[in-house]
């Protein structure tokens, strides 16, 4: 097995794992715990086979290739698609150079991405957001016009603001691989590219929904959740139901007692756990829909992490436990 050591910490992997993956291993996936040395994402996501490669926000800085060739690589490389060599060594946090083009790579995504986060549905819980407030710029050194359009229909069900769209191709990549039918699609190149659902057409299949989860930033919207909340208002509990879909496991993104809306379950990147379909997506909204579990667990740095209500809830049945010691109830 190839041992890499990234920003000083050493594991070993299995062949074919990448710098990325190297770096999430450190991390311990699941607690989320250990150092933080895991490079942020856009485009690269562990559900879709061969995403990754487009937005360059996972750049790090190989100073040994390998125990073979111990020459550096020349410039810093895409995490996510540069496979780890036994005895390579990579420096992210700890580089300043890497540090430095990531605020770069940064300044580039938010040349035409506009500055509508207090009308976006994707604030606080935008990774784009997050990477701007981390490595961003506060001021723009851009003097063209930015590019504008129109917002498009996909469906009955989702909007697209393509103005703030980042090219990272999760969405195609979605259509492509879990649907059944691929109507949208990246057209034209460079600064030309946009999202095309080819002459708007709609993406009707059970599982479309799942564009708008994969999106970073807010430029696919659930047109049934637009513009009802900010996201840390509402309460996202982990859900299910007998669905003949799909597995039926849901956020479900509480406001009282009513469902503002459902989404899949993301993991500790914030990237889907399991694709659900449309009809416990946008037609499951009410409580006798589902069978709530526990309040969903967040890990993410965003905003959207800032209401303690896990805590509360906890307080609340250690509250309800102590009261009943009180009155002699067991
Ligand atoms: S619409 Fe969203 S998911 Fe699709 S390419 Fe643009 S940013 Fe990525
Ligand atoms: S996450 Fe690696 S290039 Fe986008």
């Amino acid at each position: 097995m190839p041992k890499v050591t990234i920003d000083g910490h050493s594991i070993e992997v299995p062949d074919g794992t990448t710098i990325l993956q190297a770096a999430r291993m450190i991390v311990d996936n699941k607690n989320y715990t250990g150092p933080n040395i895991a490079p942020p994402t856009m485009c690269y996501h562990s559900k879709l086979k061969t995403s990754g490669g487009y937005c360059r926000t996972c750049i790090v800085k190989v100073t040994k290739g390998s125990e073979k060739d111990p020459r550096p690589m020349p410039k810093p490389v895409a995490s996510c698609r540069t496979t780890v060599m036994d005895g390579m060594e990579v420096v992210n946090t700890t580089s300043p150079e890497v540090l430095e083009s990531r605020k770069a790579v940064v300044e580039f995504l938010l040349i035409n991405h506009p500055l509508d986060c207090p009308i976006c549905d994707q604030a606080g819980e935008c990774h784009l957001q997050d990477l701007g407030y981390e490595h961003g710029l506060s001021k723009t050194r851009y003097d063209f016009p930015r590019r504008t359009f129109n917002q498009i229909d996909i469906g009955p069900y989702i909007k697209l603001h393509m103005t703030r769209c980042i090219m990272c191709f999760r969405c195609v990549k979605v259509a492509d691989q879990i649907t059944n039918n691929r109507y949208q699609g990246m057209l034209f190149r460079g600064d030309a590219s946009e999202i095309s659902t080819y002459i708007e057409k709609a993406i009707d299949n059970d599982f479309s929904g799942n564009v708008i989860d994969v999106c970073p930033v807010g430029a696919l919207t659930d047109k049934t959740f637009r513009f009802k909340s900010r996201v840390w208002f509402t309460k996202p509990m982990d859900a299910h139901r007998n669905c003949t879909k799909c597995s039926g496991k849901v956020s479900v993104w509480l406001k009282g007692s009513d469902i503002l809306r459902v989404t899949g379950r993301k993991d500790n990147w914030g990237e889907v756990q399991e694709w659900i379909c449309n009809e416990c997506r946008f037609e499951k909204k009410e409580l006798k829909d589902w069978v709530i579990e526990k309040p969903t667990h967040i890990d993410r740095h965003s905003v959207i992490s800032q209401n303690h209500y896990e805590n509360l809830a906890q307080l609340k049945l250690d509250i309800g436990k102590q009261q009943k010691q009180i009155s002699g109830k067991k």
